[in-house]
């Protein structure tokens, strides 16, 4: 039987009045701040029921155990690590996230690739500063026959996969789970050091969580090929980042392409921001139009769900 009651809800991140207008069938206290501190968002959700976040807003345990009424914690991303799901697990208070941007990461992934083959930003600047660079000074390399392995073969490694096939590429992956879909034309490798040392490019799509924490250190960077490029959309802290920067002015790989930073926005004195041959944006995997719009919607659909009293889809097990 479904619950109808009012409860509390604190929205602390921007959203559409359509979807202000959804949840006010609850008591909503919006605070769209743009920099949370923990102090405040404690205070915040003191007597709150439902929370709707997004990934730079740090729920930590600290926050759950201000939070006594507390039954949902609805992110507006796909990732969770920016919330303590143990002290929430503790609690029985649900977490719920939103598995909708496959395709804009997969995308962003797949233009990442080519911007660092193609020498893209390169011939960019080349055209500002006045220097017209004729191709042959600036010569790329193909994406058809090269290497790719995909660390993580989840729906976002998935979708690259299929892009980067179309492309002509020799798509590998290596992930520990074993009831993954067979993609045609996608072969598994069992160990990351054997995937590294043949691939051309090299893309993470994994959690951060205390297993995948620096799983790309120097030893990884060391066993990449030197012509081989590294692209991360996935989390910064996934990454000893003072490694990738070393590798980079060493030359031990040859450039890299980030969407994610181990902070953001990132200490500016931060080796990896001047480091050569590097691409770096600022999180926008999943920044479409569309995809924000189905993000937001299921973000309230899956706090909505769990105060009636009902399981949400995207709720993490
Ligand atoms: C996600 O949803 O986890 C994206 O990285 C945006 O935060």
């Amino acid at each position: 039987m479904s619950d109808t009651q009012r409860r509390k809800v604190v929205v602390a991140i921007p959203l559409a009045q359509p979807l202000l207008d959804q949840l006010s069938v609850h008591d909503v206290t919006y605070l769209p701040t743009a920099r949370w501190d923990k102090a405040a968002l404690a205070a915040a959700v003191a007597e709150t029921e439902g929370l709707l976040v997004s990934s730079h807003i740090k729920v930590n345990r600290e926050v759950i155990a201000a939070a006594s009424n507390l039954q949902v914690i609805s992110t507006m991303s796909v990732g969770s690590d920016h919330i303590d799901v143990d002290a929430a697990r503790e609690r029985g208070i649900s977490v719920t996230i939103t598995p909708v941007l496959t395709d804009a990461v997969a995308d962003l992934t797949m233009a990442l690739i080519t911007m660092l083959a193609r020498r893209i930003p390169e011939g960019m600047r080349s055209v500002s500063e006045n220097r017209w660079v004729e191709g042959t000074a600036m010569l790329g390399s193909d994406l058809a026959g090269k290497v790719l392995l995909l660390v993580g073969f989840g729906r976002i490694g998935q979708a690259v996969a299929k892009r980067a096939l179309a492309s002509g590429m020799d798509v590998r992956y290596v992930d520990p789970r074993d009831d993954l879909p067979a993609v045609g034309g996608v072969s598994r490798v069992a160990r990351l050091a054997e995937g590294l040392a043949d691939a051309d490019f090299v893309s993470l799509h994994i959690d951060l969580n205390p297993g995948t924490r620096k799983l790309m250190g120097r030893p990884e960077f060391a066993s990449m090929k030197r012509t081989a490029f590294f692209v991360n959309t996935s989390r910064g802290g996934v990454v000893d980042q003072p490694a990738l920067a070393a590798a980079l002015t060493n030359g031990q790989i040859d450039g890299a392409a980030l969407d994610v930073l181990a902070n953001e926005p990132p200490d500016p004195n931060d080796a990896v921001l001047t480091a050569p041959n590097v691409i770096i944006v600022p999180h926008i995997g999943s920044a479409t139009r569309e995809t924000r719009e189905a993000m937001a919607q299921c973000a309230v659909d899956n706090l909505l769900q769990v105060l009636r009293g009902e399981k949400s889809p995207f709720a993490l097990g």
